[in-house]
């Protein structure tokens, strides 16, 4: 038995006794209203499962109440009725999303079908929204949270991506802005989402490694080749490849790679045949990859043909609007995460954030926030608990961490990143370096070098490239560093 509530605003009293009647004879549950205003008040309280909508209504038209509760996004069916049909409302009902006419006087018979239809289609798209949620969260695609007309714009866009056929997608923004998160969202918003999301980061890896990575290769193909190994592209056979700092691919894989592009098959390394691949190829960059083409560095053609769609994701500090967005969602996630109950943020750090500039963007403020999460005791966010980067050298707003007589690693890196002049001198060079004195029993270069690279990296939010500058170093140099020392070069530092 039916038990589905169903609003019917029509002003006929009669016409409203009537249908309820029917509807309830059916097992439906009815509601009514007289008024257009007084529907919506209804559909906003009461949230029922269909609405019926008179065209003639004393106050609001039936296609204006249409028009208010789409633009407030509410998905649930209206079916509309009418005395006199007007092409005209027909029209614009339709437009809007109406899902049928009725004529009045109503045949109950085909009424009885239209309303069923429309209670299954509405039920079977609730539970392919569950459904696609399920996936979501078991693939742990989050949400990509933005307000900003940019990011809103940008994921219209990158729905439309996801739901055509290209097969090659390329993502341009800084370090931070979220191109993970949107291949992702590309990925497991397509109809490739129940094949795999395979993922390389380019850089990571030495150039025959990589090759023998994204081919594979035949037994005996070299000396390592042991036996036959398949590739990436065979592997994500179906779904999607995503290419993560393409920009660092030698010019050799380049070519490789145009060619697989042009004609979707592959040749394992020492293979014969070519073997066909479905893949889409989601690309992603945080260097400017016409610079790599002025320079030299990166193939024009292969340029041209992964930015048949470009996506470029804007630095947050031209989005400023998506900053406290993201604030709260940070804070509910970790609260989640920490079992805390933190309410919000105090005014004052509120400000403080959408001053500042993140230039390690999103990722940056999830730190700032994950931190602050972890420091503060009290229900909203203050600014002590903020990054000194964000407070600035604003009065009262002093760091938390103490600058205590250095006993232990910890405390000596936080202690110089709280107190960055107290504890500095020059060198001949200009640089600045730290003033300790070596402990008695002495102390290890590497392992405070390990700490030099933990702080590049923890100051600049993980961003490779700002953290080997500050090092002085190059970004190889810094990786091979990293891989040394043990930090996780796919892990958000
Ligand atoms: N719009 C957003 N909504 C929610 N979380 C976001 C958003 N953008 C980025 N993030 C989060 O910020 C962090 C950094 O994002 P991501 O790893 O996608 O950046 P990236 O552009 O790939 O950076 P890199 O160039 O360093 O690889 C991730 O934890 C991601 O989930
Ligand atoms: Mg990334």
């Amino acid at each position: 038995m039916p038990n589905e509530r169903i609003l019917i605003v029509d002003d006929e009293k009669l016409i409203r006794w009537s249908v309820r009647r029917q509807l309830e004879e059916w097992g439906y549950s009815v509601l009514e209203a007289e008024s257009g205003t007084g529907g919506l008040a209804q559909i906003r309280s009461e949230s029922p499962d269909l609405i019926l909508l008179d065209v003639r209504l004393p106050d609001l038209s039936g296609i204006e109440v249409l028009r208010e509760i789409k633009a407030n996004n509410v998905s649930i069916p209206v079916i509309m009725f009418t005395g006199d049909p007007q092409l005209d409302d027909i029209k614009s009902a339709i437009k809007l999303g109406a899902l049928d006419f009725i004529k009045k006087p109503i045949d109950f018979d085909e009424f009885q079908i239209t309303v069923a239809n429309a209670i299954d289609r509405s039920q079977l798209r609730s539970e392919r929204d569950n459904l696609r949620e399920e996936i979501k969260k078991r693939s742990g695609y989050h949400e990509v949270v933005g307000r900003s007309a940019r990011m809103v714009d940008l994921m219209n866009f990158v729905r439309k991506v996801a739901a055509s056929e290209a097969s090659t997608v390329l993502i341009q923004g800084e370090s931070g802005t979220g191109k993970d998160l949107v291949a992702k969202a590309i990925h497991y918003d397509s109809v490739r989402s129940d094949k795999p999301l395979v993922a390389i980061n380019c850089s990571a890896i030495p150039e025959t490694l990589m090759e023998a990575e994204l081919f594979g290769h035949e037994r005996g193909a070299f000396t390592d080749a042991k036996a036959q190994k398949k590739g990436l592209f065979e592997i994500a056979d179906g779904g999607s490849l995503f290419l993560d700092e393409i920009g660092e691919m030698s010019t050799y894989l380049q070519a490789k790679l145009l060619r697989v592009l042009e004609d979707q098959t592959i040749r394992r390394i020492g293979g014969v045949k070519d073997i066909g691949v479905d893949v889409r190829v989601i690309a992603a960059s945080n260097r400017d990859l016409e610079q790599g083409v002025r320079d030299g560095t990166f193939r024009q053609d292969l340029f041209y043909r992964l930015s048949i769609i470009p996506i470029f994701i804007p630095p947050l500090r031209n989005r400023k609007e998506d900053i406290l967005p993201l604030v709260d969602f940070f804070i509910e996630r970790y609260n989640f995460r920490f079992r805390k109950g933190v309410k919000g943020i105090t005014q004052e750090a509120r400000d403080l954030l959408v001053q500042y500039d993140w230039p390690g963007n999103v990722r940056e403020l999830k730190n700032a926030i994950e931190r602050a999460m972890i420091l503060e005791d009290a229900d909203f966010i203050r600014p002590t608990y903020l990054p000194i980067q964000v407070t600035g050298q604003a009065p009262g707003y002093e760091n938390t961490i103490p600058v205590t007589v250095p006993d232990n690693s910890e405390i000596v890196a936080s202690g110089i990143i709280g107190n960055p002049m107290a504890a500095w001198r020059p060198l001949p060079t200009g640089r600045m370096i730290p003033v300790l004195e070596l402990p008695k029993e002495g102390t290890s270069l590497e392992e405070v070098e390990r700490e030099f690279v933990g702080l590049a990296l923890k100051q600049t939010a993980g961003n490779q490239t700002h953290a080997a500058k500050l090092l002085d170093i190059s970004r190889d140099a810094l990786r091979y560093k990293m891989k040394k020392f043990g930090f996780d070069s796919e892990s958000e530092s």
